[in-house]
């Protein structure tokens, strides 16, 4: 178990695009549980690999529900949205941020998982809302620049720890 330092807001590296995997090596593999343990560590419902200093497209997805295990999805792309959600969003890169967005309902993702197959999943609500930011991370796109403008706001650790069951960061 390795926690990965996570880069933040103010970091060049997160404005650059991530490359596909072409191999999924014991590298690759290490990255992955490595980026799950660092989003289980600061409570995060989601990681893209970008986070971790690292420009692959790669992002795991964890909601914490009862006897499932994280998402892991490598080179995702999303290929179908629908309908539209107004949500809190937050982002381990931008620890005291939050602000509201509109995000698909329902976002149908296409990825290959750690065995280097392909799959297709359908994601609503909260699951949609993550994938989006994920995928959005691998293309460089933070979630302030597609806020709903004057909702941005900075909450101190005291208030973050009474909103921390709704307001889950990625
Ligand atoms: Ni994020």
């Amino acid at each position: 178990m390795a926690i990965r330092m996570i880069r933040q807001d103010g970091d060049e590296i997160l404005k650059k695009k991530s490359k596909e995997v072409d191999v999924i090596d014991d590298k690759v593999k290490e990255l992955i549980k490595d980026m799950i343990d660092t989003m289980h560590k600061y409570d995060g419902v989601g990681l893209a690999a970008v986070q971790v200093g690292i420009l692959k497209r790669i992002v795991v997805i964890d909601l914490y529900e009862e006897g499932k295990e994280p998402y892991i999805f490598i080179n995702p792309e999303i290929i179908e949205t629908k309908g539209e959600q107004e949500v809190d969003e937050g982002c381990l890169s931008f620890p005291n941020k939050y602000a509201r967005i509109i995000r698909p309902k329902e976002v149908k993702l296409r990825a290959l998982n750690e065995k280097g197959e392909q799959i297709e999943i359908i994601g609503q609500d909260l699951l949609a809302q993550a994938m989006c930011h994920e995928v959005d991370h691998l293309n460089g796109v933070v979630f302030v620049e597609k806020i709903i403008p004057g909702t941005l706001e900075t909450v101190t650790q005291e208030q973050k720890q009474e909103k921390k069951d709704n307001r889950k960061n990625k």
